[in-house]
């Protein structure tokens, strides 16, 4: 009688056309004091009917069959959820046979000369399965988990530039307005007044009004630099040029068919891909060179920005609180493409963002501002 201790008997599927082989096969296992419940079956279409009906711990296959070899019962079984461990227990089937079971899959085979190792060759296949499911499992956690870390990544920058146009219209339309309004009005006091001491106080508002005119479209730009509008060659000649003005730094570009019709997120990811790199440069690399290559032949983008700094090591890439480079990766797969970091020390370094422009996700129930 079973207790609620007493492990399952183990259920086992014998896929066998002779009864007395069956039966010397059963013999051996009760040998061996393993408590288990054997089924015989010899036609495919029983095999595939108890396979989907029983959870079997194991199966044992004949391997020459009336009409099918036990190779047609595996090729079923490819076709089930879960299958179990799958042992050949057959007469002599010769080497090239064994070897082709052993590489497609099937756990083990043994031949019915050596049944007193049934139980070990059981015990083995059932091991090793459990093994294989758990890091095919794990595998499966693993590719899902880094999908949602992606899907989060690519949520995650949807709504930061989405913030960032906000921000940039906001600063247009209020803080840009009021300051053109300042500046309008204390013109207007200028040209009225006749005391040379207000005119001074005047000038000196009006030049702070200015300033902080030409500070909030610096900031527009950086959040949503409208001349993205124009296309990705001109937005990248923006930031050379920017780039230039604040590190005296030359940057040579060549651009290859660059077409200006890019989809939104393509454009977005292949901006900010060049803005960081161009950050990175001025913040990380003591250099005296910048190129930058953009060309979309062959329904290709290829976006390149190299230096000729002290490069990077694969160490620089984990730094824990750096999230430049790691953004980029996850932008340019957001968009169907990827992103090559290529440096050796003392030999400067090149940021390459490459995406196949018939398969990129054009944005268009996603759409950023
Ligand atoms: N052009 C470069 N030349 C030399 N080193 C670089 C270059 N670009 C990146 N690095 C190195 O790689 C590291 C990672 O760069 P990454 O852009 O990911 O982070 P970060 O710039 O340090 O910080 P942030 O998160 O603000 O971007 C940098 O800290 C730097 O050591
Ligand atoms: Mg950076």
């Amino acid at each position: 009688m079973q207790t609620d201790k007493t492990p399952p008997n183990m259920k086992i599927l014998h896929l066998e056309d002779s009864l007395v082989d069956h039966e010397l096969t059963v013999r051996a296992l009760q040998k061996t004091g393993v408590p288990c419940d054997v089924l015989r079956v010899e036609s495919l279409e029983d095999f595939q009917s108890k396979v989907r009906e029983v959870n079997f711990d194991i199966i044992l296959a004949d391997y020459h069959l009336p009409g099918f070899t036990a190779l047609d019962a595996w090729d079923l079984l490819q076709h089930e959820p879960a299958p179990p461990p799958f042992i050949l227990l057959s007469g002599a089937i010769g080497e090239p046979a064994a070897v082709t079971a052993i590489k497609i899959g099937v756990s083990d085979y043994l031949s019915k000369d050596e049944l007193p190792k049934l139980a070990q060759i059981i015990r083995r296949a059932i091991e090793l399965h459990a093994i294989r499911r758990a890091r095919v499992k794990s595998d499966h956690d693993l590719a899902l988990s880094e999908k949602r870390l992606a899907d989060f990544a690519e949520h995650l920058q949807f709504t930061i530039e989405n913030e960032r146009a906000a921000i940039a219209r906001e600063i247009h339309d209020d803080v840009g307005g009021s300051l053109a309004a300042a500046k309008f009005d204390l013109a207007w006091i200028e040209r009225h007044s006749s005391n040379p001491e207000v005119t001074e106080h005047v000038k000196a508002a009006s030049d702070m009004v200015q300033h902080a005119l030409e500070a909030s479209q610096r900031i527009m730009m950086n959040l949503r630099p409208a001349i993205l509008d124009q296309g990705l060659v001109a937005a990248v000649q923006w930031l050379a040029h920017d780039f230039t003005k604040r590190t005296g730094i030359k940057i040579a570009m060549q651009t290859d068919h660059a077409k200006a019709d890019l989809p939104k997120d393509v454009l977005l990811a292949a901006y900010r891909t060049a803005q960081e790199a161009l950050t990175n440069i001025s913040k990380h690399a003591r250099c005296d060179v910048v190129t930058i290559e953009i060309s979309d032949v062959q329904q290709f983008l290829t976006l390149e920005i190299k230096d000729n700094g002290p490069g990077l090591m694969p160490i620089d890439l984990n730094k824990p609180n750096s999230f430049g480079l790691k953004g980029l990766h996850e932008r340019a797969k957001s968009v169907g493409g990827w992103l090559d970091v290529s440096s050796r020390p003392g030999k400067g370094t090149s940021i390459v963002l490459s995406v196949p422009l018939d398969t990129a996700q054009s944005q268009t129930n996603q759409e950023v501002n």
